[in-house]
């Protein structure tokens, strides 16, 4: 995943160029903090005080040269229009989020709005097109039968959230001036690994391949998550 959005950031900005990035629902603030080594302006969003604590203590980690390039904001997603300016920022992130949000379409307008003009927005979402690929994966069958006409889902915390249909958060970024310039599959092949599997020795090689067929069709398609970039015209 982190490699898709470099991909996308050194396809749209010159190298070098001190971007200003929002991640909304940062979590810990792992992504934001890797763009914040790589030499960006990041501003977080999060509404959880527990993981806004946890990124705060991780900022608190870092050197003083990357410490004065990320802001933490503890707010609700849905309310970027209250915090930032139209216009106020060339990438925006916002990672495993969408799920938990009923009403995805007007946190994502927010999101376009605070992009810049020819400014690039990252969805992470959960495949609604594929979702009896878990269950039936799993030997899951009544599962996988009842995945097949909805978006609705149990995640593996136990809550029930929604997934996103390609075609649907397509038509949502070309209504929203930030039409789909690139899709990628995310967890084709490891979506099923348990939690806190050990990490494999091969681990580069099925990196290799999880990369490959994110980036394939039709294995793209069937992924558990979808990584969609829109660019803001
Ligand atoms: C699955 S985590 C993803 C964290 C991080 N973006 C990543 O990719 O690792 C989802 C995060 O979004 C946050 N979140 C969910 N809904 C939100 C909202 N409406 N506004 C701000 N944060 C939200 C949650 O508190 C949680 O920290």
């Amino acid at each position: 995943m982190a490699r898709q959005l470099d991909e996308q950031i050194s396809g749209r900005f010159p190298v070098g160029q001190r971007l200003r990035v929002l991640d909304v629902g940062m979590g810990q603030g792992t992504q934001a903090l890797r763009l914040a080594r790589l030499g960006h302006q990041v501003t977080g969003v999060e509404q959880d005080t527990r993981m806004i604590a946890a990124a705060r203590e991780a900022v608190t980690r870092e050197p003083e040269g990357i410490r004065e390039r990320v802001r933490l904001v503890q707010g609700d997603g849905r309310d970027t229009g209250v915090h930032f300016l139209p216009g106020s920022f060339d990438v925006v992130l916002c990672h495993g989020v969408l799920m938990y949000v009923e009403e995805p379409d007007p946190l994502v307008a927010g999101l376009a709005r605070v992009l810049a003009p020819g400014g690039l927005l990252s969805l992470l979402v959960r495949n609604g097109d594929a979702l009896a690929m878990r269950p039936g994966l799993s030997g899951d069958w009544a599962g996988a039968l009842a995945a097949f006409d909805t978006t609705a889902y149990t995640n593996r915390l136990g809550l029930d959230v929604r997934a996103d249909r390609l075609t649907s958060l397509a038509a949502t970024l070309d209504g929203i001036a930030a039409p789909l310039h690139a899709w990628y599959g995310v967890r084709v092949f490891t979506d099923t690994a348990a939690d806190g599997a050990p990490v494999p020795e091969d681990l580069e090689t099925l990196l290799a391949a999880e990369e490959r067929a994110g980036r394939t069709d039709p294995y793209r398609g069937v992924a558990a998550l979808l990584h969609l970039c829109g660019v803001r015209g």
